[in-house]
């Protein structure tokens, strides 16, 4: 790595990192989620503070621990995590790696919905949730530098592509997560830095180490 002598490149700069999925609910009991741990986005948040970055890391529902060194703001829903996303504004840099739904349940029950055998099966109406890299991407208050991340199943690039211009964004880290890469939920990533100059592949690495490699090309970005 660039920096492992216990440099702080990133001394002075606040970072905010979202991860893990969120839950939007559908009733006291039912929720609509994306598929995500939060490794790869809790390591960003530690690395990012490893190199001495002040670290805010909004967090929908995990397992893992909070990292050390970061303070954790834990949120459930997309509409919470976008709120506490912009409470920690301003910011240096914003590593979105969150996986947000896209859509929450239009009104959810506020009592648990019960079963009728052989009547009525319900429906779901959904509504979109706030796209929170492209709000931070289009900001007032827009970080120097906006990350976001990319999970595809097809066409991996040109998606990425299209997404970096979509959400104002610097960068976005593109990662194959088709079944057969066995990437959900591992611990290994291979990612594709898909930037406005071109596209860097890298190898297959740890999720700690893509991080480390992100912090560190973090900090020489903000010089
Ligand atoms: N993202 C976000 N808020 C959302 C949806 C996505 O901040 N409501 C962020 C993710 O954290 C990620 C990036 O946008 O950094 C790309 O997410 P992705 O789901 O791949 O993009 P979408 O624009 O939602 O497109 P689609 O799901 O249709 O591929
Ligand atoms: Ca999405």
């Amino acid at each position: 790595a660039l920096f492992d002598g216990g440099e702080k490149p990133l001394k002075g700069r606040k970072a905010i990192v979202t991860s893990g999925p969120t839950h939007e609910p559908i009733d006291p009991v039912r929720y609509i989620a994306n598929r995500s741990s939060g490794r790869q986005g809790h390591a960003i948040a530690a690395a990012l503070a490893k190199l001495g970055a002040e670290v805010t890391l909004v967090s929908g529902p995990v397992t893992i621990a909070d990292p050390f060194g970061v303070s954790v703001v834990h949120v459930e829903r997309a509409e919470e995590m976008r709120d506490a996303v912009l409470a920690a504004l301003p910011a240096d840099v914003a590593v979105m790696v969150a996986a947000v739904a896209d859509w929450r349940v239009a009104s959810a029950a506020d009592q648990k919905l019960k079963k009728h055998p052989g009547e009525s099966i319900p429906t779901l109406a959904l509504t979109e949730n706030p796209d929170i890299l492209k709000t931070v991407g289009h900001h007032t208050m827009r970080p120097k530098l906006v990350i976001g991340f990319a999970a595809e199943t097809q066409d991996v690039e040109s998606n990425a592509k299209a997404k970096l211009e979509r959400k104002g964004a610097d960068m976005i880290v593109a990662n194959d997560v088709s079944p057969a890469t066995g990437i959900m939920g591992g611990s290994r990533n291979s990612v594709k830095l898909v930037r406005h100059d071109g596209v860097e592949q890298w190898p297959d690495l740890a999720k700690e180490e893509v991080a480390e490699r992100l912090a560190a090309l973090i900090a020489r970005q903000l010089g």
